[in-house]
């Protein structure tokens, strides 16, 4: 789609001047429908992977038949649907609450963070939708951490500086998926991609909009309040390590299941150590790595970048 923004680099010493005006103009342009892309003939290919390798990092599992490891992708494909539709939980009442302040302001702003937030929650169904297409096609149980609600409500009780940090990250996580890895890979399932690249083609908008929210919500904070949001905003990423680390424990165990197969106590382990590794870099360094999430950081105060670079190599 010729009309959509791409992502640009922005500069180290100074917020990004995104305008309002031309985001709501691309969200408005991009707006498709979940119709669009599930539902009736749309259906999942089951013979294909449905996650890029470099996410999904299966093909090192040597002692995995091809068809394992393909089962084992999907496992990866169903968190990816499922992680996302839980940290959209807390996207969309975090953006609403920022919202309101704003409402008699520019028209522009507020109509993009409604669509912001009317974006978010149609992800979530469309998350949901695909979930449900693949939990009904795959044949096994697929065991997931939650609820959803509770891991919502404790980010939440965070200052919202911080909280807006986990989202900007999240935000250019999810431009960084299918700008490298996403866009270019023919492997895949044309019906996974496409949930993707439609994803993406929001998100775009949504990376821009969180940047401007983090700089407002910065601007009314004292140097302290922001070290301190830096503090809030790791705690939480290690709150959520600490949650996808148990959906690893939880794939091997989907895997077993899936193809009726067992794993000796070092297989258990080589899985475990590989595809927590893949897990890491999909939802967290990727996102901690960006270069315009760790140049937000920085101007929400100065040094954190240098800190988020140093354990970024955590999560590679
Ligand atoms: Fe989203
Ligand atoms: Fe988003």
């Amino acid at each position: 789609m010729k009309t959509l923004t791409l992502e640009t680099k922005q500069s180290n010493n100074s917020w990004p001047n995104y305008s309002y005006e031309s985001i709501l103009a691309a969200s408005e342009r991009v707006n498709w429908s979940v119709e669009d892309l599930i539902g009736g003939d749309k259906r999942l290919d089951f013979n294909r992977p449905f996650l890029p390798e470099s996410l999904a990092r299966v093909e090192g599992l040597d002692f995995l038949t091809p068809r394992e490891r393909v089962v084992l992708n999907q496992i990866r494909s169903h968190d990816y649907l499922y992680i996302f539709g839980l940290v959209e939980e807390f996207i969309v009442p975090f953006v609403l609450d920022h919202t309101r302040p704003l409402l008699h302001g520019s028209n522009a702003r507020v109509r993009a963070f409604l669509n912001f937030a009317g974006e978010e929650a149609k992800h979530i169904e469309l998350f949901r939708r695909f979930r449900e297409d693949f939990l009904a096609q795959f044949g096994s149980q697929c065991d997931v951490i939650g609820p959803p609600e509770a891991i919502a409500q404790a980010i939440l009780s965070k200052h919202p500086l911080a909280v807006a940090l986990v989202i900007l990250q999240i935000e250019w996580m999810t431009q960084r998926h299918y700008l490298d890895s996403v866009a270019d890979d023919t492997a895949i399932d044309p019906q996974f991609k496409s949930l993707l690249k439609h994803h993406w083609m929001e998100e775009a908008q949504h990376a821009k909009l969180d940047s401007l929210m983090v700089q407002a919500i910065a601007e009314a904070c004292s140097a302290q309040e922001r070290a301190t949001a830096i503090d809030g905003y790791l705690e939480l990423g290690g709150m959520l390590d600490a949650g996808l680390m148990q959906q690893v424990r939880f794939d091997v165990e989907s895997l077993k299941r899936a193809t009726n197969r067992t794993f000796s106590a070092d297989e258990t382990s080589r899985i475990i150590e590989v595809q927590q590794k893949a897990t890491r870099w999909t939802f967290l360094g990727s996102g901690i790595s960006h270069p315009n999430f760790l140049a937000a950081t920085d101007l929400v105060s100065p040094g954190a970048r240098a800190r988020l670079e140093s354990i970024a190599p955590l999560f590679t």
